[in-house]
């Protein structure tokens, strides 16, 4: 079984990354820490609370993490995910409490208390969180067995500025330092995401499905699936998230290269934008497994399948 801490910012497709996980016989979610992103901390929060929630697990425990980047200031994207930034189903308040403990010392002690190498950190949003862990206990670094990271692109360049991703433009300054920690990292960037679409055939299967968790994950495509439609004129909406657990549960259908990827914090222009050394033509040191293509059918039974098993 594989121990995973999943630092998110619900977000819909933030949200079907977590059911995928609870669904997942051999992984074992030891908690959602949560930040600021799509929208502001206290609702990517109660959004986080909601998924264990109406998946029947109470028992997972929810801790709310850093509420604005390092050193930006903050910005959200309801304009892709709605006012709640998980618009769609219509969930009740959640009952489920965050924790007292905040997300940042939750992480410390969790990667201090669990043997070396054995947790895996998945980074969902801006990376704030887990880069202030870092700093605040350097140790921990040799301790993380491997982060998972959306965030970043190559050749499908941005898509909240014409240059950069949006989880690396949010907080470019907290991916810097995890990028600089030479950790076992996994970048799961726009140009797999982009090759991941959800086209109205697929999302008539999700729709069949019927647990309520599964049609609560079909009525979040059905909204954040209108915004990416008539965007970027395709056929169907890039689903982001969930390849971070599908590289998990099937690292196979997915290839990339290990290289050195670095993050712009200087030029506004350029913001947030990764340059990633593919052809090694410098001498950085090699900090990634840069993800670059992917099985885009058979990503999408995984998430069928995941999706099926729960309630
Ligand atoms: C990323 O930004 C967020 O809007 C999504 O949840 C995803 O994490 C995609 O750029
Ligand atoms: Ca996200």
């Amino acid at each position: 079984v594989q121990k995973i801490i999943i630092d998110t910012d619900p977000g819909q497709d933030d949200a079907i990354a977590i059911m995928m996980a609870l669904a997942a016989p051999h992984l074992e979610i030891l908690g959602l820490s949560t930040v600021a992103g799509n929208v502001p901390v206290s609702q990517t929060t109660a959004n986080a609370c909601r998924i264990p929630e109406l998946a029947g697990r109470p028992d997972i425990p929810v801790h709310a993490g850093c509420a604005a980047p390092l050193r930006r200031t903050p910005i959200t994207a309801e304009h892709v995910h709605g006012r709640t930034g998980m618009d769609g189903p219509d969930l009740p308040q959640p009952e489920l409490r965050p924790q007292g403990q905040h997300a940042v010392d939750f992480l410390i002690d969790t990667i201090r208390t669990h043997p070396s190498g054995s947790i895996t950190v998945v980074t969902l949003g801006p990376m704030t969180n887990l880069a202030v862990a870092l700093v605040k206990a350097p140790d921990i670094a040799a301790r993380i067995g491997r982060v998972v990271s959306m965030g970043g692109a190559y050749s499908e360049c941005g898509n909240i500025s014409p240059s950069a991703e949006f989880n690396m433009f949010a907080d470019p300054d907290a991916a810097d330092i995890v990028l600089r920690r030479q950790l076992p990292l996994t970048l799961v960037p726009l140009d797999i995401t982009h090759k991941f679409l959800i086209s109205a055939s697929r999302l008539d299967r999700l729709r069949a499905l019927p647990g309520r968790c599964a049609q609560a994950a079909a009525a979040m495509l059905g909204f954040s699936e209108r915004f990416d439609l008539e965007k970027y004129g395709w056929d169907g909406a890039p689903l982001h998230d969930p390849c971070t657990i599908g590289w998990l549960l099937a690292p196979d259908l997915f290839a990339g290269r290990t290289v050195n990827v670095s993050v712009e914090v200087d030029s506004p222009l350029m913001q947030g934008a990764t340059a990633v050394d593919w052809w090694q033509v410098t001498d950085r040191p090699r900090n990634a497994l840069f993800l670059r293509e992917v099985d885009s059918a058979a990503l999408w039974e995984v998430v069928l399948t995941q999706l099926s098993r729960l309630p």
